[in-house]
């Protein structure tokens, strides 16, 4: 599996990533033994990069079993606090997180969101204690724009940001990812996906079922999912023609961006994340890339 840097001064970390979203449960109920087999069948792969968070439900506890028998030194771990960014709450959720893996310390600790309802100063001073006291060797933030990651990094320069980012999210190309490039963070993205949207194996009409978070998102419902899922066929036809399915495609599209240095994808089972792997090395050549622009002109809008 190739490697990039996790931003100008940190580790090499794998460029692609097992995201452990769905391994918690948040879109559709997985059966424990699947997902820790997924765990170890991504590891064994070479993906080096594991991601949750404090709000993942139940994958905290089951990344925590999946990692015992020595996969746990294998791997770059990262998770977040998710919800309250308060110095005691940061603080507990630290050791809630660090109990709930079974290990000593993290790889990466991040602020899942920006909240004006927390100072981010006392947040990130409070990380970066947690660094200092080795109970996570890097730190970083998800989901800031460029304003707020000048003002979290002004108080405790980090490593990594966590954003959006997809064929059909882009919001991130015009300042934030631009902002990372020049201060050297690196970019784990998250969603490459859509949640999906992007696998073209979904066609109009299908319905997900009420215990996975696709039922309540507008675009996988309807006329909006109709468009989406046209757009997704189109795209398909371009992966085929370069000998690419329409999931490694959509993760190739974003490992194009240097200072993208890790993506995150979001595996149900050991099957879907080794599809993952040819995308780690394929390279998207510039006739290629003009094409999916094209397409992607027809993204729908949403309001
Ligand atoms: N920081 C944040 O706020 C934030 C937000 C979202 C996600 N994330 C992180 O990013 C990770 C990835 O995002 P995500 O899991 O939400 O969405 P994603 O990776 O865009 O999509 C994941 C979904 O796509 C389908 N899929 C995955 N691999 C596939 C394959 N090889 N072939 C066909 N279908 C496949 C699976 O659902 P089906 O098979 O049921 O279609 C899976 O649940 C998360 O797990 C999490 O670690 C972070």
């Amino acid at each position: 599996m190739k490697t990039r840097q996790l931003g100008k001064d940190g580790p090499d970390i794998s460029v692609i990533g097992l995201g452990a979203w769905p391994i918690g449960g948040g879109m559709g109920v997985l059966d424990e033994a699947v997902s820790i087999a997924t765990v170890r069948a991504s590891i064994d792969s070479g993906i080096t990069l594991l991601d949750t968070a404090q709000a993942y439900r139940t994958s905290e506890s089951t990344l925590g079993k999946a990692l015992s028998d020595g996969y746990r030194e294998r791997c770059f771990l990262a998770t977040k606090v998710s919800r309250d960014y308060s110095p005691d709450a940061v603080r507990s959720a630290m050791d809630d997180s660090l109990k709930a893996l079974n290990v000593d310390y993290v790889d990466l600790y991040q602020v899942h969101s920006w909240n004006t309802e927390y100072p981010i100063d006392a947040t990130m001073e409070t990380m970066a204690r947690l660094q200092e006291e080795g109970k996570t060797r890097y730190i970083g933030i998800s989901n800031f724009n460029a304003e707020e990651m000048e003002q979290a990094y002004g108080t405790a320069p980090f490593h990594g940001s966590q954003p959006r980012y997809n064929m059909v999210d882009r919001k991130i190309e015009t300042e934030d990812l631009p902002y990372c490039e020049q201060r050297g963070i690196g970019n784990l993205v998250h969603s490459p996906l859509g949640k999906g949207l992007l696998t073209g194996k979904y066609s109009a009409g299908h319905v997900f079922p009420e215990d996975d978070e696709r039922s309540r998102f507008p675009r996988f419902q309807g006329e909006l999912f109709t468009k989406y899922c046209e757009l997704t066929g189109w795209l398909s036809e371009v992966a085929a023609d370069i000998g690419l399915t329409m999931v490694q495609l959509a993760i190739a599209w974003c490992l194009r961006q240097k200072a993208v240095s890790t993506v995150l994808v979001g595996a149900k089972t050991p099957e879907q994340a080794v599809d993952y792997l040819p995308a780690a090395e394929a390279e998207l050549d510039a006739e290629t890339l003009k094409r999916i622009d094209v397409i992607l002109e027809d993204t729908p809008a949403e309001s």
